[in-house]
């Protein structure tokens, strides 16, 4: 299996050693466009592997996606944080810029792909990937909800004092403040949780994961790589092993809860198609207004994409 991944930042270079170092894939391709930056990240990958014992080949290109032909997945991690003095807007249209010009050199080069996209603000990134692909929205999906449940698992298993291998969880909506955390849903070793937790320990876990994503902003003044490279890379193995796993995973929906051409945030089943189905949980009325106010804010954010295409 041969996987692609576009951004050799710190998401992208730990999503490919982890599947390197995991042979997860024959061979990885790493591309960025700073001059020599992939091939160094990908020739410091390969000299690891006589140490950890792997032998996935790791190769690096600046920009040159003919060495990408013929991937069975890509991983698109390029896009610029927010700068000081930049506003939301014109992070939107500058990574929607960088995303879409990788998913026409990814598609021209890979027909048959099935593309991961990591780039913020992540729903609409991966609306603007999946319309530019012209590939059914089964082959194009965003990566948070791995990385937003490991958070809440994170902290659950902290507070609990147990295994994180032991709490289940499913989170939907928005890769934001609007991300839906379902503890309805959530078990430790098949035990609810509400069973093991108090009401106020259990919200102030939710309001942490819901500000997951700036705790780590703050601390370290850009965003995180360890958890959101392996995530990625958890959804490039269920996918080439066609392992059917069931993560919860941005696509376009298309009726299922309700909603009609948003790109959110739904527990899936993966595998080598991509998306095998889109699970439909039969939530409360509650939650129903959480996904609501997430879906709102997500279409907010794809429509200012649109605008700004309209006017360009
Ligand atoms: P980074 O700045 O370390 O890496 C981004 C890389 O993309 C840079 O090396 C840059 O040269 C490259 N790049 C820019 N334009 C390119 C182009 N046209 N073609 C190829 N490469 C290009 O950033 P980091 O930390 O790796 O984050 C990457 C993206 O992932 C950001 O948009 C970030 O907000 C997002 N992110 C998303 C998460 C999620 O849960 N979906 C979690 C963490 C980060
Ligand atoms: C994160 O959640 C900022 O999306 C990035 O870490």
């Amino acid at each position: 299996m041969k996987v692609t991944v576009v951004g050799a930042g710190n998401v992208g270079a730990t999503c490919a050693d982890v599947l390197a170092y995991r042979e997860i894939a024959n061979e990885v391709v790493l591309v960025d466009i700073k001059e020599g930056f992939a091939e160094g990240k990908a020739l410091d990958i390969w000299q690891k592997a006589p140490i950890n014992l792997y032998d996935t080949r790791t190769v690096g290109v600046t920009n040159d996606y003919s060495k990408t032909a013929g991937s069975d997945v890509v991983v698109i991690t390029s896009g610029l944080p927010r700068k000081p003095g930049m506003t939301r807007d014109d992070l939107i249209s500058t990574n929607a810029g960088i995303v879409q010009s990788v998913t026409e050199n990814i598609v021209k080069h890979s027909p048959d792909a099935i593309i991961i996209v990591v780039s913020n603000p992540l729903d609409v990134m991966t609306y603007a990937a999946h319309i530019t692909s012209k590939l059914p929205r089964t082959r194009v999906m965003g990566m948070a909800g791995i990385l937003d449940t490991a958070r809440y698992r994170a902290f659950l298993a902290e507070e609990l004092n147990v295994s994180p291998k032991d709490i289940q969880a499913v989170l939907m909506g928005g890769h934001g403040d609007t991300m839906v955390p379902l503890p309805r849903y959530t078990t430790v070793g098949g035990i609810p949780v509400t069973e093991l937790i108090s009401e106020d320990k259990l919200n102030a876990i939710v309001d942490r994961t819901k500000n997951g994503g700036g705790e780590l902003v703050k601390l370290m003044g850009t965003s995180a790589w360890y958890a959101p490279g392996s995530a990625a890379a958890q959804m490039v193995e269920a996918i080439v092993r066609d392992q059917r796993r069931v993560f919860p995973v941005c696509v376009k929906l298309e009726g299922e809860y309700g909603i009609d051409g948003v790109y959110l945030g739904v527990p899936v089943i993966l595998g080598k198609n991509g998306i095998e189905k889109i699970i439909e949980l039969q939530l409360n009325e509650d939650e129903k207004q959480l996904l609501e106010t997430s879906r709102g804010h997500v279409k907010e954010v794809m429509d200012a994409l649109d605008n700004m295409s309209a006017k360009a």
